[in-house]
């Protein structure tokens, strides 16, 4: 689906649905729409007055125009409160409006940047969600079904539709951020959906690879098995020895900044699958383990978004990738690794496997002298539990970073909730044989996997965040399909275009048009 902006008043705007918005506590109709009523010959408002259109967030009403107007119909669309109405409001009302145009059969459909007279965003923010909820409400994954069962038509066209002149160019900057984020998304959440005899880590690198050959400035480093044998990533090497998949560290580098400009780092969680290891997982819900690589689609799926926006900076994606497997070769609980650093680590739980190649990716990460690392993962069964299906657990050495995360996580709606990382917690990492062991004990488990991960990135800034139930959606949302969520993406790419603040405005293309 194109994204455009043109500048127009509604009532005149040709399309196959017109979305207008109207709020719950609103009796009255605002002029804009009061111009559309007079020639739908007092519809809008009857339906106000009848009940029938609440205005209530998601909630919608249908009309044909029968010729009335240019547009062959109106869906009026509910925001909920006004003086409650949120960015992430708009993005689930967009998700739901476009599953209900697409039942239409529409092939286009136009709607003014909404509430503009609600929120305190700008015109470009609003722009940016609005892209992101009916793209990402269009996401389904229909790779290896033969009923596609889909509405047959696809819409070609969303336009938005500005006020005034002088607000297009803006309002294109937000509808670019916003294909953007959502094609991260929408890519990373493809990433999770192939099953693990698919997106085995070799396939992670040739996802990796046509980033690179399709982006300006991204270049790709593989580290083989070998190249990892010479470093000493003993977590790498520990992981991936009861595979038969060769393991693959993963470094893709954006290079939009100055050259001098020392990098931001992301490092993300590629298990291809999670058996648990020689300690085997459960069978239930095992299959879901194939998504335990959410961090590092959404790693690969953020850099293809900082060069396909030319953000003015620097990024290194960094993806440790490897399955984790029971086989006659494979890692012993009491076997002791020497990770990259130099640390040694007593492996007391196999399933414990994520932070075994985090610290190999940290310590890499650590070594490109970066202004900072963040890093992503499905690590702990004990996020689950403490935070449940909404909130991303994080942790992390530095509160600038840790504010600057927790805005963006606020911005593109996927929220995070800290967590304690104090020093006290290392006791039960402690080991009677190594420098320390991969489990800590029965409490606190996100706590103590992240006090695990802080001994590998000396003193770098640096954040970790735990999607661990958050990337799995158990339900179909406005637009958020069941299963893989890919959580996080949103999150990365928002928090790298607000550190390249204004200068990201400047360089990014077509601006201005
Ligand atoms: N990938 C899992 C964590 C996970 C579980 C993510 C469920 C998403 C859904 C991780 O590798 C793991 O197995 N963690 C163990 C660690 C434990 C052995 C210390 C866990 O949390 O159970
Ligand atoms: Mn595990
Ligand atoms: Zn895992």
């Amino acid at each position: 689906m194109k994204c455009q902006v043109k500048e127009g008043p509604i009532a005149q705007e040709a399309t196959d649905v017109l979305v207008v918005s109207g709020y719950e506590d609103e009796n009255t109709l605002s002029k804009t729409h009061q111009a559309l009523d007079n020639a739908l010959g007092g519809q809008l408002q009857e339906l106000r007055n009848n009940g029938e259109f609440s205005g209530k967030n998601q909630q919608s009403v249908l009309i044909h125009t029968r010729g009335a107007l240019p547009a062959k119909r109106v869906l009026w669309l509910g925001l909920g409160k006004k003086n409650s109405v949120t960015l992430d409001g708009v993005r689930q009302a967009m998700g739901t409006a476009f599953k209900k145009v697409w039942q239409t059969g529409a092939q286009t459909f136009s709607a003014p940047v909404f509430g503009t007279d609600a929120l305190t965003a700008s015109a470009s923010d609003i722009a940016q969600v609005m892209v992101e909820g009916a793209l990402l409400g269009r996401y389904r994954f229909t790779h290896y079904r033969s009923d596609k069962e889909e509405p047959s038509k696809e819409i070609r066209t969303m336009t938005l539709l500005a006020n005034r002149a002088n607000e297009v160019s803006r309002i294109k900057t937000g509808v670019r951020r916003g294909e953007a984020s959502a094609n991260a998304t929408s890519f990373a959440r493809d990433l999770c959906n192939h099953p693990a005899n698919v997106m085995t880590p070799s396939r992670v690198v040739q996802e990796a690879q046509n980033i690179a050959k399709k982006a300006l400035r991204v270049t790709l480093t593989v580290l083989e098995r070998k190249d990892q044998q010479k470093l000493g990533m003993g977590g790498m090497l520990g992981v991936s020895r009861g595979s038969q998949e060769p393991p693959k560290f993963i470094v893709l580098e954006y290079s939009g900044g100055k050259k001098q400009e020392r990098p931001v780092v992301l490092v993300g969680k590629t298990v291809t699958f999670d058996s648990g290891g020689i300690s085997l997982k459960p069978s239930e819900n095992m299959e879901q383990m194939k998504a335990d690589m959410t961090g590092g689609a959404e790693v690969l799926g953020a850099v293809r978004a900082a060069a396909q926006l030319r953000l003015p900076i620097n990024v290194v994606g960094i993806l440790p990738a490897t399955e984790n497997m029971p086989g006659g070769r494979a890692t012993k609980p009491g076997d002791i690794l020497r990770m990259l650093n130099g640390k040694t680590v007593e492996v007391q739980n196999t399933d414990a496997e994520g932070r075994l190649i985090l610290a190999d990716g940290l310590a890499y990460a650590a070594q490109l002298n970066p202004q900072c690392i963040v890093d992503i993962a499905t690590l702990t069964g004990a996020c689950i539990v403490a935070l449940g299906q909404f909130a991303i657990g994080m942790l992390g050495n530095d509160d600038a970073l840790k504010a600057d995360l927790s805005k963006a996580g606020e911005q593109a709606g996927e929220r995070v909730w800290e967590m304690p990382l104090w020093e006290e917690y290392f006791e039960q990492l402690k080991s009677d044989v190594a420098d320390m062991r991969n489990i800590g004990g029965r409490g606190g488990g996100m706590i103590t996997a992240g006090m695990f991960l802080s001994k590998f990135v000396g003193d770098c800034p640096w954040v970790h965040l735990d999607i661990a139930s958050t990337d799995w959606s158990t339900s179909e949302r406005p637009y958020i399909s069941k299963g893989p969520t890919a959580i996080g993406t949103r999150l990365l790419v928002q928090w790298l275009i607000n550190r390249s603040g204004k200068r990201a405005l400047l360089n990014s293309p077509n601006q201005g048009k």
